[in-house]
């Protein structure tokens, strides 16, 4: 087959990476910078915005690709699918209309009301500034802010945590669009990504990302910078039962989506708060984790071009979807000062990473010689039968690049699963 890969980050890599596996399946791409991974790849590039509509169009008819992989969030929301579609091009990725599960907070929370959708926070949708603003002067109590367009992953703000009752309101008053303004979850994070055609969900392994950007879960949040995933594909903190509950929320979103006519296609990305009384949704994203695909993809046993043609035509089974039964662990290299000014155009080398995966992201790479770029970096992906294994990979690889970068050294080891494990239980 010949497929369009859109994006150019350390997800779009490991997506590449699985779908050519399959030696027949020919991969192009197109992305804003060059992934020097992708490259490698793919037998065509076009670089060119992840949004830029025309131009993506013009390059799938030139190649003649018969299906595409939607990597990030911007082009679904600009429509990308509903395009390529009418083209006759077959995609992983939602339509416009099904992709507002993500693009637009107030639209996931309304419909997770309306279809009585379980794992709900309290929530209220504010359009302007001035009435968010004085529900939070006259709230008491912690909050979540969420703008309700995109924002890359970095727009909450946690009033009680992060900012407090005037910083909430500075907050508010510096956005543009509205917000959701939603009750403060307490638990543990993790994420169920599944494979979606439309009607039919499979699920991949449960992962945990790390947003903050430094050890400890501290400082900023981040796009993410690490995770990991459990031989087992589950994790310690979450029982049998918050798992049923999770994905059946999953399914329920699915079929909700159906009814409403906008039936979702792709990859379901559920971002979960597993509380004292089970999980909740803390967001529904239209597309693979970044980090997280790099965890469940590196996994996959099974041929990522089938379950492609599968989802598009509304054929998929869980009987054609396996996953090795391993651990993996992910580790960002990040410029230093990520994200918040990152030390972009500095040299970097790659020591010894001998066993683990090396994915490429937000990077430049010039007669052989690396740089950094203002995003995260690239990408090792440990794989061990236990969890410490894998860690240890991940962080042998990790600690060999040299250059003005950092990463996070406690993603993946036992003292910090213990942490997980031990505010579990102390919630319940
Ligand atoms: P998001 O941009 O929706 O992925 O949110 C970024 C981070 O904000 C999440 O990973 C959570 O840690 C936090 N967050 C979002 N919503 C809530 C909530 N309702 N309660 C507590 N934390 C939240
Ligand atoms: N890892 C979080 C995200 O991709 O949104």
């Amino acid at each position: 087959m010949k497929i369009l890969v859109v994006g150019g980050g350390g997800r779009e890599h490991a997506i590449a990476r699985a779908l050519a596996r399959n030696s027949e399946t020919e991969i192009f791409s197109v992305m804003a910078k060059q992934n020097p991974g992708i490259s490698r790849i793919a037998k065509g590039v076009r670089f060119c915005r992840e949004t830029d509509i025309p131009r993506i169009m013009s390059y799938a008819q030139e190649t003649g690709v018969e299906y595409a992989f939607i990597g990030p969030e911007a082009p679904l929301e600009a429509g990308i699918v509903d395009q390529l579609e009418s083209a006759g091009i077959d995609c992983v990725g939602p339509t416009r209309a099904a992709a507002r599960i993500e693009t637009d907070k107030a639209f996931c929370r309304g419909m997770m009301d309306q279809h009585n959708i379980d794992g709900c926070p309290k929530y209220r949708v504010f359009h302007t500034p001035a009435d968010a603003i004085s529900f939070i002067n006259d709230h008491d109590g912690d909050l979540a802010i969420k703008p309700i367009g995109l924002t890359g992953g970095k727009g909450v703000r946690i009033m009680g945590e992060q900012v407090d009752r005037a910083g909430a309101i500075a907050y508010v008053k510096s956005l543009s669009g509205g917000v959701v303004l939603e009750e403060r979850l307490i638990g543990e994070e993790f994420t169920l990504q599944a494979f979606v055609d439309g009607i039919r969900l499979v699920p991949m392994p449960l992962v945990q990302d790390h947003k903050r950007a430094f050890d400890g879960d501290l400082g900023p949040n981040t796009g993410g910078m690490g995770s990991y995933s459990m031989p087992d594909h589950m994790l310690p903190f979450v029982s049998k039962g918050d798992y049923k509950k999770a994905l059946a929320i999953m399914h329920s979103t699915v079929a909700a989506l159906e009814r409403t006519g906008h039936p979702y296609k792709g990859i379901l990305y559920g971002q979960f708060m597993n509380t004292a009384k089970g999980p909740k949704v803390i967001e529904f994203n239209a597309r693979f984790g970044d980090p997280e695909a790099m965890n469940v993809l590196s996994l996959l046993k099974s041929d990522l071009s089938d379950i492609v043609v599968n989802i598009t035509r509304g054929s998929l089974s869980a009987a054609n979807v396996a996953f090795d039964q391993k651990a993996t662990v992910c580790k960002y290299i990040v410029p230093e000062g990520y994200p918040d000014s990152a030390a972009a155009g500095d040299p970097i080398m790659i020591g010894t990473h001998t066993g683990a995966l090396l994915y490429y992201a937000n990077v430049e790479e010039r007669g052989g010689k690396l740089s950094t770029l203002s995003s995260r970096t690239l990408a090792f992906v440990g794989i061990g039968p236990t969890l410490e294994e894998a860690e240890k990979s991940a962080e042998l690889s990790a600690s060999a690049v040299k250059g003005r970068v950092r990463y996070r050294r406690d993603i993946g080891t036992k003292a910090l699963l213990d942490r997980r494990i031990a505010h579990m239980k102390e919630l319940r």
